[in-house]
């Protein structure tokens, strides 16, 4: 406990965001390593043959046209995508290291480790202070204080705090959409994941609450490693170290955003990002 305690402090405390500077360093180990990976929904081929590292401290942008993927890439990640029926997995994804498909790998412990935030704000229906403190409650967190420190500190991180610290015991829902969201965010944060995956999570937001979302994500990217999916080019160029570009379950081309946005190698990449298709 003492130690989750400590970890929730060092990582609200979020230290100002900067460029990362090991970009592009080999040396930095990936946090999760896709290495020939395919998936499929009974016959469909959903992933073809994916290698794609997500680099600690990384904003990662995950870039493509509907249906290429993208969701599915995320949610095996964490193994979420394996709730679904008929689905079907080869190759391997490490995390930190260990083959998360490996016999008696501790899917639970994944799931604690990887946050995940959706397109549609999900918040539960229950007050503000309980949608934060739902997740540690869950891991056995039953003192107030802790709790109150693990809610304050969360709405902290994910920029919702001033906002919301007088009216906690309100509904989730009162709030309007670009809140719900940063409310979502702060509830992954609340159980201190390591990688935090977020699947298009400002496309049902408005302007001014998606600009929020995206100063918070570069902000997040000092303590955590973000994947983001996003239909949107401007943000990906504007947001993210890395770009993965999707089409049809396979990785056409990733690397730097900065190169990826200017000069791509593949003419299909071109093509997408300058909006000929998809
Ligand atoms: N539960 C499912 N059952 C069968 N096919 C699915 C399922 N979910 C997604 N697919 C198919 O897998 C492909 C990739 O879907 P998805 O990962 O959602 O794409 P994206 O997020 O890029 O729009 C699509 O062809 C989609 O129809
Ligand atoms: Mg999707």
């Amino acid at each position: 406990m003492v130690q989750v305690m400590e970890r929730t402090r060092e990582r609200a405390g979020l230290r100002p965001a900067e460029r990362h500077p090991a970009i592009g360093a080999a040396s930095a180990p990936p946090v999760f390593d896709a290495k020939g990976l395919n998936l499929w929904y009974g016959t469909r081929h959903a992933l073809k043959n994916i290698d794609l590292p997500i680099r600690e401290n990384e904003v990662t942008a995950i870039i493509g046209p509907s249906g290429c993927g993208k969701s599915t890439y995320l949610k095996t990640l964490n193994r979420m995508v394996e709730l679904t029926d008929g689905v079907r997995i080869s190759g391997e994804i490490q995390y930190r290291g260990r083959d998360i498909f490996g016999r008696g790998f501790p899917v639970e412990e994944l799931r604690t480790k990887v946050g995940m935030v959706f397109q549609k704000p999900n918040p539960f229906p229950k007050s503000i202070y309980d949608n934060i403190a739902y997740g540690p409650r869950i891991h056995g967190i039953r003192n107030r204080k802790i709790l109150d420190e693990i809610v304050e500190k969360s709405l902290r991180g994910a920029a919702i705090w001033e906002e919301v610290k007088d009216r906690l015991g309100t509904n989730a829902y009162s709030l309007s959409g670009g809140q719900q969201q940063r409310i979502c965010i702060a509830r992954a944060l609340a159980i201190e994941p390591d990688v935090i995956l977020m699947d298009e999570p400002t496309s049902a937001l408005d302007p001014i609450s998606t600009l929020k979302v995206e100063e918070l994500v570069q902000e997040l990217r000092a303590g955590y490693s973000i994947v983001i999916v996003t239909h949107n080019m401007q943000q990906a160029a504007r947001i993210s170290d890395r770009t993965a570009f999707f089409l049809n379950g396979e990785v056409v081309e990733s690397g730097e955003t900065d190169r990826i946005f200017s000069n791509p190698d593949d003419r299909r990449t071109e093509d997408y990002i300058s909006g000929r298709f998809g």
